[in-house]
């Protein structure tokens, strides 16, 4: 049977390129970047290259960019670094309602380390009101965190409009780009953005590298103590061959941005289009505008907790998709979505919907084939099929 892989916010597939820059730092230059030897010393050049490389695509400067072993990772250093090396300033920290769990969990445990933590509201479409967020910024506050671009509705929030209200009142601003990372241009500079979270397996790299943008400047304390790699930012020695495969992985993003942004948008606009076409009880989740080039999220009047169902019927049809986000369902137990229930779905339609993400390896034909099959596959939930179709 044909695999369609329509899950491309979860993870990609590691594009062909990516693994060939990999494979010689397995078994050929495999030395220790802290080794004053010379296999240490090419390793050491390697890293400062991948690094050179990644920030020429920010136009950031190297020392700019610390590696870490994940988006996650680079969101708690990211909190946690910047809270407690600005304690003396204040306690208190925004960040919006539809934050993935990398975000949300460490603000839990800071709340636990006596921090005030607010969360800002989001409208229906997923969008944060800046004037909204100016409201809430005092003196106390030390950090605003706010997404680039959901994980789950696509919705590309007003960063640069953020960055400027954030610079203005002196507080730092970290933005989690892991979605929106390779498929916007991202210019953090520019942007007035302090701190931003990439990682690589969104963008047909390896999984298990991220890295924290940090512009210079910036007071945040280290995470992970140990021999001082990364600019004594984060210890541990360096995983050479993902830091490769990553700085690879960006600059194919970036040399194919066009041309592959516009294919992805007519897939993913053809699917929009057709669903809410075809099928009556179909709307759209997020916004249709400020939306990821790659992002469908779609619910079903009638669906409601059967989503994980379907989810699973199209499985048997070789189709994979999601109902929510990957990283953070880790599990059978199928919560409502905290992002769906802030853009204020009730608790069952926000159990309902389905997430459908291209890439880079999707086709017209894998398209065409996800529209014929998504009705077969309602029309097998027999006890609400008549509804829905
Ligand atoms: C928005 C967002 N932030 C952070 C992460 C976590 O990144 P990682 O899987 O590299 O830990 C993900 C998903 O992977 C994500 O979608």
């Amino acid at each position: 049977m044909q695999r369609i892989y329509l899950d491309n916010s979860a993870t990609t597939k590691v594009d062909p390129r990516v693994v060939e820059e990999m494979l010689p730092y397995f078994s050929d230059n495999y030395g220790n970047p802290s080794s004053l030897h010379t296999l240490g010393r090419e390793a050491k050049d390697a890293i400062d290259s991948a690094r050179g490389r990644i920030a020429a695509c920010l136009n950031a400067s190297p020392d700019e960019i610390v590696f870490t072993g994940s988006g996650t990772e680079a969101n708690n250093f990211a909190l946690k670094g910047v809270a407690f090396a600005n304690r003396q300033k204040g306690n208190h920290i925004i960040v919006s309602r539809i934050e993935h769990d990398s975000i949300l969990n460490p603000c839990r445990w800071l709340k636990d380390q006596r921090f005030e933590i607010e969360y800002l509201p989001v409208q229906k479409d997923g969008l944060v009101e800046v004037d909204e967020l100016k409201k809430r910024i005092k003196k106390e506050t030390v950090l605003v965190s706010i997404m680039h671009a959901n994980n789950e509705v696509g919705t590309i929030e007003p960063v640069e409009a953020i960055g400027a209200a954030c610079r203005e009142r002196g507080v730092y601003f970290h933005t989690d780009a892991c979605q929106s990372f390779g498929k916007i241009i991202f210019d953090p500079h520019r942007q007035q953005i302090d701190l931003a979270t990439i990682n690589a397996h969104k963008i047909y790299g390896p999984k298990g590298v991220g890295a924290l943008f940090i512009r210079k400047g910036v007071k945040i304390s280290s995470w992970q103590q140990g021999g001082g790699q990364e600019m004594g930012l984060r210890s541990a020695t360096e995983n050479i061959p993902a830091i490769m495969g990553f700085a690879k992985a960006v600059e194919l993003c970036f040399l194919e941005f066009e041309k592959e942004d516009e294919r992805l948008r007519r897939l993913r606009d053809k699917i929009i289009d057709h669903i809410l076409e075809q099928m009556p009880s179909a709307y759209l989740n997020g916004s249709r505008e400020r939306r990821l080039s790659n992002n469908v999220n779609i619910g079903f009047y009638g669906l409601e907790g059967e989503a994980i169902t379907l989810q699973l019927k199209l499985d048997e049809m070789g189709i994979f998709v999601s109902t929510g986000s990957a990283c953070s369902s880790n599990g059978s137990d199928h919560k409502a979505s905290h992002v769906l229930s802030s853009l204020g779905l009730d608790p069952i339609q926000a159990r309902g919907a389905l997430r459908i993400s291209l890439g880079r390896y999707n086709t017209e034909e894998e398209v065409d084939r996800f529209l014929e099959v998504l009705p077969k596959a309602i029309a097998g939930l027999k006890s609400i099929a008549s509804v829905l179709v």
